[in-house]
């Protein structure tokens, strides 16, 4: 099933458009990678998707439903979910209170989800006591990605995977992902940087440029695509 369908999305902040006529989709069990250069409305699109930013135009239908109009809090009832930029985290809260902070939804499950995150980071569970404020980075990662999980989506965003983080912690974080995906068959749509590592982790790839999509396909062959090796991969 086409558990995410995006149409001639248009977007912006203001008076100035940012996404222009964007359409992209995420099937089932898919992960999904977007990359493109700074400030190309990545993240712009993820606000669009889980509704803190209006779109001005387009669709966005999820397990086949619009949700174009519905608030954030239904669309993430509805399984959709975002690691945000930055991380969004209550740094004076400690590990353990923001992973709950992400259960709203599923409070009665709230034990069950706890165990579950702890399995795939058991250093957030060593640390469940400690302010998520004194993690590292890749923790703070794990934190993001956790408490996203707490909701039990069906489709994980998550922006900014690798950003600042040291190259054998990436490694680590995208093998749980893809086992998260292989055990539980959650998609995933993720905004990566880092080329290489989008094509690596994704069955499918967009780019982006100026808010637009300008090329897309199934990893392997953009990462085999002589102009994806020249712009993206600097290999000449
Ligand atoms: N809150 C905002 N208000 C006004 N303009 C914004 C806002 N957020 C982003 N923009 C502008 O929208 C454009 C797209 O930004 P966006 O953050 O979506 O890009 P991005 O692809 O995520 O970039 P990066 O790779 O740097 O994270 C940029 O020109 C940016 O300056
Ligand atoms: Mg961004």
């Amino acid at each position: 099933m086409r558990l995410l369908e995006v149409s001639d999305l248009e977007a912006g902040y203001g008076d100035v458009q940012v996404l222009r006529s964007v359409s992209l989709h995420v099937e089932e069990g898919e992960i999904v990678a977007i990359f493109g250069s700074n400030g190309s409305g990545k993240s712009t699109f993820l606000k669009v998707l889980i509704g803190t930013l209006k779109p001005w135009g387009g669709t966005v239908k999820f397990m086949e439903r619009h949700v174009e109009d519905l608030p954030p809090e239904e669309r993430v009832k509805l399984g959709i979910a975002l690691a945000a930029e930055g991380r969004k985290l209550f740094l004076g809260m400690t590990v353990e209170e923001n992973l709950l902070l992400g259960a709203w939804v599923k409070k009665e499950k709230a034990k069950e989800n706890l165990e579950r995150v702890y399995s795939y980071f058991p250093e957030l569970y060593e640390k469940r006591r400690e302010l998520a404020g004194d993690l590292s980075g890749g923790q703070q990662q794990m934190l993001s990605i956790g408490r996203a999980l707490m909701s039990e989506p069906k489709l994980l965003m998550i922006d900014e995977l690798s950003l600042g983080l040291a190259p054998a912690v990436v490694d680590r974080l995208a093998n749980i992902l893809t086992r998260i995906r292989e055990e539980e068959g959650i998609s995933m749509l993720i905004v990566e940087q880092e080329v290489s590592l989008a094509l690596d982790i994704s069955d499918r790839a967009y780019v982006f440029d100026l808010g637009e999509v300008v090329d897309e396909g199934r990893s392997e062959d953009l990462l085999r695509r002589d102009s994806i090796r020249k712009t993206y991969l600097s290999v000449l």
